[in-house]
């Protein structure tokens, strides 16, 4: 098998990590979720030493990830849980952060719901979820770019799309978390940023 590599994180794991500088500040440990190739922890983890991250992805991502994860010379980055947003229960919880790129325009909508049910679950109170992709806003697309890579998703599978930012957040709310912050992004994409209530 061959060592998998995404252009697509090498093109943006530079400025996500500008962004997570800012938002993930506080020694923790980060789930990850829909790792895909596992660059993104490699980079991340690289530059983040005060961060322990788990991986996790759908089984048919492991091995390829495992590639990345033996060449790591430190040993904060856990190796791959099976986490599937379908799953009833991920028995996880007390999770400081929750990261996710570009998992959000590949599942469904019903799937995206799911995933925020999980997060709620897995955060801890004050717990941070940043989710980088592109989202539509007003019932609209924010770049013609964004309009055909919608339609290019939906050849690929009708049911992944990009998602609307009010039903995420409808989401959101459902599962105990309000936005954080929105970051504009390159490319006409975002960092939405959920936190989740503090539990008095
Ligand atoms: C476009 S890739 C993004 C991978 C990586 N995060 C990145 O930015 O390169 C989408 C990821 O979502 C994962 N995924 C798809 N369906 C999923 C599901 N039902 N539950 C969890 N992850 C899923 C895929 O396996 C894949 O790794």
């Amino acid at each position: 098998m061959t060592k998998p590599f995404a252009e697509s994180c090498a093109q943006n794991q530079q400025v996500i990590l500008d962004v997570l500088k800012t938002l993930f500040i506080e020694p923790g440990e980060v789930l990850e979720i829909g790792s895909g190739t596992g660059q993104h922890a490699v980079f991340f983890t690289e530059h983040l030493r005060h961060l322990n991250w788990q991986l996790s992805d759908l089984e048919t991502e492991h091995a390829g990830m495992k590639m990345w994860l033996d060449e790591v010379e430190h040993n904060r980055i856990k190796s791959p849980l099976v986490l599937d947003v379908d799953m009833p229960e991920w028995l996880l919880n007390n999770k400081d952060y929750i990261f996710t790129a570009n998992t959000t325009h590949i599942i469904s909508n019903l799937q995206a719901e799911k995933m925020f049910k999980h997060v709620g679950e897995c955060l801890k109170s004050a717990g941070l979820f940043a989710q980088y992709g592109p989202f539509n806003y007003h019932g609209s697309y924010t770049s013609e770019s964004n309009k055909n890579f919608d339609v290019w998703l939906k050849q690929r599978n009708p049911e992944s799309c990009i998602k609307h930012f009010e039903q995420i957040e409808s989401y959101a709310k459902a599962n105990g978390m309000t936005l954080f912050k929105d970051i504009e992004m390159p490319a006409n994409n975002r960092v939405l940023v959920w936190v989740k209530e503090q539990v008095p």
